[in-house]
């Protein structure tokens, strides 16, 4: 048995969120691929996206993955189809995680989403919700990514910000509503000033998290992989930086990749992992 080598591509910084609940849950080796000259993807059409998130899939799949993650909501939601196609290993998107986590959670079978304009407008949780049973109302909030970026995630501005659009979601939202789905990689971020906001009948359902523990269970059933983090073994020669924070130092490394500058990635990743970051390098995908 060994760690599996899990890819995980985002637009930019945001799918950190997804790569900090997955290394707190489980052993394995990150290689994080994010797309920081391309973003926003949230404004871009499906077939940029698409066309986008498959350069990502090939770079990714170079460095030996045995799983690759799609971390951004809105690449899962504009092509995930179409990187399944691409890819050669097994690719789990945010989506369905999300979905059915707020299918667990819902009483009353009524959900509000909150996510890019481009999330949005492909309707995938809708539809998602849609098996499961659920009602849901979608509203895009894209001055949130902005916002989070800026480091405004305790703000006023943001508070008022989210009022604003939690307000006018809630006006046209099925009745009883009683979940909201997080469905960008920025928005655990502000999280508690959700929390605050929100009365206490709606429960938050976080993609990043749902999205960790499928992982999780996915690779815990495959019998090639190592999973107990109590294990002395680390692939030899294995490259690699750690997190620790409660993360055992060498049952984890992590790499990251970025097509547009190393110092402002850093910069911005220390917010989102609550930690410094090095083995960061850039690449060039081109197009
Ligand atoms: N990562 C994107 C998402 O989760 C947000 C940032 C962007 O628009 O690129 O939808």
């Amino acid at each position: 048995v060994r760690l599996p080598r899990i890819g995980v591509f985002d637009s930019g910084v945001g799918g950190l969120t997804v790569l900090k609940a997955m290394a707190e849950q489980l052993p394995a080796h990150y290689i994080y691929f994010g797309d920081t000259a391309r973003l926003p993807y949230g404004t871009k059409s499906a077939d940029t996206v698409a066309r986008y998130a498959i350069g990502a899939t090939r770079f990714l799949e170079a460095q030996n993955i045995d799983l690759l993650v799609i971390a951004c909501n809105t690449a899962t939601a504009l092509a995930l189809p179409a990187i399944k196609a691409a890819a050669h290993v097994p690719v789990v998107g945010v989506v369905e995680p999300g979905a059915a986590a707020a299918a667990h959670v819902s009483k009353n079978r009524a959900a509000i989403v909150i996510a890019t304009d481009a999330t949005v407008s492909s309707h995938a949780y809708r539809d998602a919700l849609q098996q499961h049973g659920l009602e849901a109302v979608e509203k895009a909030c894209p001055l949130f990514v902005p916002l989070v970026e800026e480091g405004w995630i305790d703000h006023p501005v943001t508070e008022q910000v989210a009022k604003i659009y939690l307000g006018e979601a809630t006006a046209v939202a099925p009745d009883g509503a009683d979940v909201l789905v997080l469905a960008c990689t920025h928005y655990p971020l502000i999280y508690p000033l959700l929390r605050r906001i929100l009365p206490d009948r709606v429960q938050i359902v976080d993609s990043a998290e749902s999205t960790a523990r499928v992982v999780k269970k996915m690779i815990s059933e495959d019998p090639v992989f190592s999973t107990r983090s109590g294990e002395p073994e680390v692939a030899a020669g294995q490259q690699g930086t750690t997190l620790d924070g409660g993360l055992k130092a060498a049952h984890r490394t992590f790499r990251f990749y970025v097509t547009d500058s190393v110092d402002k990635f850093k910069r911005l990743a220390t917010r989102f992992l609550g930690r410094q970051v090095d083995k960061v390098e850039h690449v060039d995908l081109g197009g």
